[in-house]
């Protein structure tokens, strides 16, 4: 095959934020399709917190990275040639594969997507591990009662946003906890969310006393750190605390912090549980159903941080989502 593929690969371990040392970029000529091989064209990569953890050396929920192995993403991207009878060219799939221009796979672990059901993009976002996550998390862990304070951090990410707007739509009152006001505004404003804290320029425990005198009765955590502490310190009685993430704590070298007010939890009688969205695959159509069915009937906003750009531009898009520079599900959208 007479073209080149681009990738983005990891080159050392980082310390603290990933920095320019931390990426080699390679060019190398695509090899010929084997019978089974798949040759797709990446139109997006997401962009993931997890990917931060994905680069440490230890072993987690997935293995670790090899140092000179191209970055593992989730992307969308096109069929371009196809050597197995399951795939055809023209098609739109998607699968962990990788931060590169084109990626050749045998087609495990890589699904379709109908263009025609709406904007593809969605299926990395909204329909994609971020609003499983949303859904699996706040529903079937958090569960929020009808009248029930709902607090979500991260509320104007990916997963929050999603998070905090399911519990709008079953009737609860939800608290945004975000960086800054432009944010707040926009939770309130345009996702109708009920009040939001401003996480930069208030104190987030004196800001939920004042928004939630009676306490919190569902915390969904995208963050950890301080912002955990000061939402478990603000629980109601029988009051659920998801652990989703902690993204606060993904560039520590030092470990994750510790939670001072764990203590709130005996007093309160209340529970905090982690999850990892991919041990509830069994739940993914029913999710998948009603998130399109709630986005269908306009209850549930779609919000996507789209970036043109190239593969070789994903180091500095990474770095986006540590400083808060994104709103709702960050994109590198892969133009030539
Ligand atoms: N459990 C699972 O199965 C699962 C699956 C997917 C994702 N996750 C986790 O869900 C969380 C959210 O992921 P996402 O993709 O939706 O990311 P995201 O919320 O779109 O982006 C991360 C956001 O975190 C906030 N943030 C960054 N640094 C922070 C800090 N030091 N302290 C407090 N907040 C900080 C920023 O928002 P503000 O500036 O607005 O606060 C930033 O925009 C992550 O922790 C991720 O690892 C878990």
């Amino acid at each position: 095959m007479n073209m080149v593929n681009t990738q983005v690969r990891l080159a050392a371990r980082p310390v603290g934020l990933p920095g320019d040392g931390d990426w080699t970029v390679t060019e190398e000529r695509l090899p010929a399709l084997e019978t089974g091989q798949v040759l797709v064209r990446t139109l997006y990569v997401s962009i993931d917190p997890a990917m931060r953890g994905w680069m440490r050396g230890t072993p987690s929920y997935l293995p670790p990275l090899g140092l000179g192995d191209v970055m593992r993403a989730w992307t969308i991207g096109m069929v371009e040639d196809s050597r197995n009878t399951l795939f055809a060219e023209g098609e739109i799939v998607t699968g962990m594969l990788g931060v590169q221009r084109y990626a050749v796979t045998d087609g495990r672990g890589v699904t379709k997507i109908d263009p025609a059901e709406g904007p593809v993009s969605a299926h990395l976002g909204v329909l994609g591990v971020p609003g499983l996550s949303a859904y699996i998390g706040m529903l079937d862990i958090g569960r929020p009662r009808e009248g029930e304070t709902v607090v979500v951090s991260a509320a104007a990410g990916a997963v929050g946003n999603v998070a905090g707007q399911l519990a709008r739509i079953h009737g609860c009152r939800v608290i945004g906890v975000v960086g800054g006001q432009e944010k707040c505004r926009h939770v309130v404003e345009d996702l109708g969310f009920d009040a939001a804290v401003d996480r930069r320029t208030e104190d987030v425990a004196e800001a939920l006393r004042r928004h939630a005198p009676q306490g919190v009765d569902v915390y969904f955590d995208n963050v950890g750190g301080e912002v955990l502490d000061a939402a478990v310190r603000s629980l109601a009685r029988g009051g659920r605390v998801v652990l989703c993430g902690a993204v606060s704590q993904y560039n520590s070298e030092n470990g994750v912090g510790g939670l001072p007010g764990y203590i709130s939890l005996l007093i309160n009688r209340a529970r905090m549980e982690g999850f990892l969205v991919f041990d509830h695959a069994d739940r993914y159509p029913e999710a998948r159903a009603r998130l399109r069915e709630w986005v269908k009937e306009g209850s549930l906003k779609v919000v996507e941080d789209v970036v043109p750009g190239r593969v070789v531009d994903f180091p500095r898009l990474l770095l986006r989502q540590f400083d808060g520079g994104n709103t709702g599900k960050l994109l590198l959208r892969v133009e030539d």
